[in-house]
C-alpha cells in the first residue's frame, strides 16, 4: 500500500514534466538525452571509461576464463583493471564470488535461474534472494548496486520497483540500436523524468524513479558485410579468430573515443569467454587500448563509472580520483 502511494506520487509529481538539464543535475539526476559531458568537460578532459561486464553463473568451469581477460591489465594509477559480475544464483559457487569481490571486482544481480521475472513481486523477490546469498558469504550489500536482466530483457517498471525496494542504484539492461553510433551514444541517465529512451528488448518504464540510474547498453556492429547492430558480442556474426574479436571491440571503442567519449560497456557472456580466440582477443583489446591511449583509458567497474558521472573530474587529475583507487 505504502509503495503504491509513493509510486503514485512520483507519477503525478514528476513524469509529465520535460527533463531540463538546468534543473536535473548531477550527482543524483541526469536527463536521458543530455549530450553534454558531465561537468561540461571538454572532450580532451574526459577519461574514456571502459566497463567490462559479465552475467550468469560463477563457478570453477568459468572463473579462470574471466580472470584471464584481466590478467596483466592495469589502470593509469597502477590499480588493476576491474569488471562487474552480475550473478545468477543457480549454479554459482558463492565462495568464488566472494573472492572476485575481494580482488576488487563489482558484484551485481542477474537472476535466480536465468529467467527474467514477469512482474514487480517477482523482481523484488529474485533480487532479494541473490542479495541474501551474497551477504551470506560476507559481501557488503552496500556495494551490490546494479541489476542486469536476463537476455537484456529490461524489466521496465517491475524491475525498477525491484531495484528501488532492495535499495539498489542502477539497471544496466537497456539495449538500443538507436543509440549505438558515435553521434548517438548516451551517457548514463536517471529515471527522474519520463520518457527515457526506449529499449529494443523488454518493457517500458511508466513510473519515475528519482535517483535510480540506467547505464545503457549500446549495440556493437558486425565487423564485415552490412555492419548490422548486435547487442551481445556472441550475437555478432562471423567472429571466429582472435583478430575478429579484437576488431569487434576496437571498432566500437573507437566510435566512443572519437564520438562523445561516453563510457564503453562490454558484455561478456559465458560462451564468449569459453572460446579461447574470443577470450584472448578481448584481453588483447584491453591491453592494447591501455598501451596506445595511455592515461586517457580507464577500465573500471560500472559502479566506479557512475561515481565519475556523478562527480566528474578531468582526466588530468583522474589518478587521484578517490573512487578509482585500488581496493
Ligand atoms: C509474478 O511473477 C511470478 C514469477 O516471476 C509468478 O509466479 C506470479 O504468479 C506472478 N504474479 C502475478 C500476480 O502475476
Ligand atoms: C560471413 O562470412 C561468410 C563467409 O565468409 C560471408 O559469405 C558472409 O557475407 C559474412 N557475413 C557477414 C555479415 O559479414
Amino acid at each position: 500500500m505504502m509503495l503504491r502511494l509513493v509510486l503514485l506520487w512520483a507519477l503525478i509529481g514528476l513524469s509529465l514534466q520535460i527533463c531540463e538539464p538546468s534543473t536535473c543535475k548531477i550527482p543524483n539526476c541526469r536527463c536521458f538525452n543530455d549530450a553534454t559531458a558531465p561537468g561540461d568537460l571538454p572532450k580532451s578532459e574526459i577519461p574514456q571509461i571502459v566497463m567490462v561486464s559479465f552475467e550468469g553463473t560463477i563457478n570453477y568451469d568459468n572463473i579462470n576464463n574471466y580472470r584471464q581477460i584481466f590478467a596483466s591489465v592495469s589502470n593509469p594509477n597502477n590499480c588493476p583493471a576491474r569488471g562487474t559480475f552480475f550473478i545468477q544464483d543457480v549454479g554459482s559457487d558463492y565462495k568464488l564470488i566472494s573472492s572476485l569481490r575481494i580482488e576488487g571486482h563489482e558484484i551485481g544481480v542477474f537472476s535466480v535461474n536465468g529467467i527474467a521475472p514477469t512482474n514487480s513481486t517477482g523482481w523484488i523477490d529474485a533480487i532479494k534472494q541473490v542479495r541474501a546469498e551474497l551477504e551470506s558469504v560476507g559481501i557488503n550489500l552496500n556495494d551490490v548496486k546494479g541489476v542486469r536482466a536476463p537476455e537484456l530483457a529490461y524489466g521496465g517498471t517491475g524491475e525498477l520497483i525491484g531495484v528501488a525496494t532492495n535499495g539498489m542504484l542502477y539497471d544496466s539492461s537497456c539495449s538500443s540500436a538507436a543509440f549505438s553510433d558515435s553521434n548517438t551514444y548516451l551517457w548514463p541517465y536517471t529515471f527522474d523524468y519520463l520518457p527515457t529512451g526506449s529499449c529494443d528488448n523488454g518493457k517500458q518504464t511508466t513510473y519515475t524513479f528519482p535517483g535510480k540510474w540506467e547505464v545503457p547498453v549500446a549495440d556493437l556492429h558486425d565487423i564485415s558485410g552490412d555492419k548490422l547492430p548486435c547487442s551481445f558480442p556472441s550475437a555478432c556474426r562471423n567472429i571466429t579468430s582472435k583478430r575478429d574479436a579484437f576488431d569487434l571491440f576496437f571498432n566500437a571503442f573507437s566510435d566512443h573515443y572519437n564520438g562523445r567519449r561516453t563510457p564503453f560497456l562490454m558484455i561478456i557472456d559465458p560462451a564468449w569467454a569459453a572460446d579461447k580466440n574470443k577470450r584472448d582477443g578481448t584481453a588483447e583489446f584491453l591491453q592494447y587500448t591501455r598501451a596506445v591511449f595511455g592515461d586517457n583509458v580507464w577500465i573500471v567497474t560500472i559502479a566506479q563509472a557512475l561515481q565519475w558521472v556523478q562527480e566528474p573530474v578531468p582526466v588530468s587529475v583522474a589518478k587521484t580520483f578517490v573512487p578509482w583507487q585500488c581496493n
